[in-house]
């Protein structure tokens, strides 16, 4: 990875937006990598503007890889205020945004993220828990105490990328 990414990255790390469980969302997405054992999971609450149902909000919770987190990070800032629709059709690229161009071993990163936007959004969309937890369990609930969330966790396909 050149310098300059890793800066960018680390820039983005040292103030992720947007982490963490949003309690009262509408739709959640969780998606993993068998390759590098990454999970990403995201939660959208959306808002009535102006007759429009847009993303009034979008968190996300990550197991450690940098990347993955810079990339949701942006891309949870950047689909607000979207409508489902407009969020889908960004394309891998933009919603790494600011980071520019990712090298080929790292793009299946900011695929995570856009991964657990479609399992969100798409048309298998699973609306979220509308209680509290244990029926609405963080990404590491699942593991500890799989039986009680229930969540539907969809594994990317598996891809050959350069190292
Ligand atoms: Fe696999 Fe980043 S290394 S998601």
């Amino acid at each position: 990875m050149n310098d300059d990414l890793q800066k960018r990255i680390a820039e983005a790390m040292r103030n992720p937006q947007n982490v963490g469980e949003l309690a009262d969302a509408d739709a959640i997405g969780t998606v993993g990598n068998s390759d590098c054992g990454e999970m990403l999971r995201m939660w959208v609450k959306f808002k009535d503007l102006n007759g429009k149902k847009v993303i009034d909000r979008a968190t996300f919770q990550s197991f450690g890889c940098e990347t993955a987190i810079a990339v949701a990070s942006l891309a949870t800032e950047l689909i607000r205020g979207k409508t489902a629709e407009e969020a889908l059709s960004l394309k891998t690229e933009e919603l790494a945004g600011e980071l520019g161009p990712l090298p080929p071993m790292k793009i299946h990163c900011a695929q995570l993220v856009e991964g657990a936007l479609r399992s969100a959004l798409g048309p298998e969309q699973k609306p979220a828990p509308s209680s509290t937890p244990p029926s609405s369990p963080t990404l590491l609930d699942s593991f500890t105490r799989p039986k009680q969330g229930g969540v539907k966790i969809t594994f990317l396909p598996r891809q050959n990328h350069p190292e």
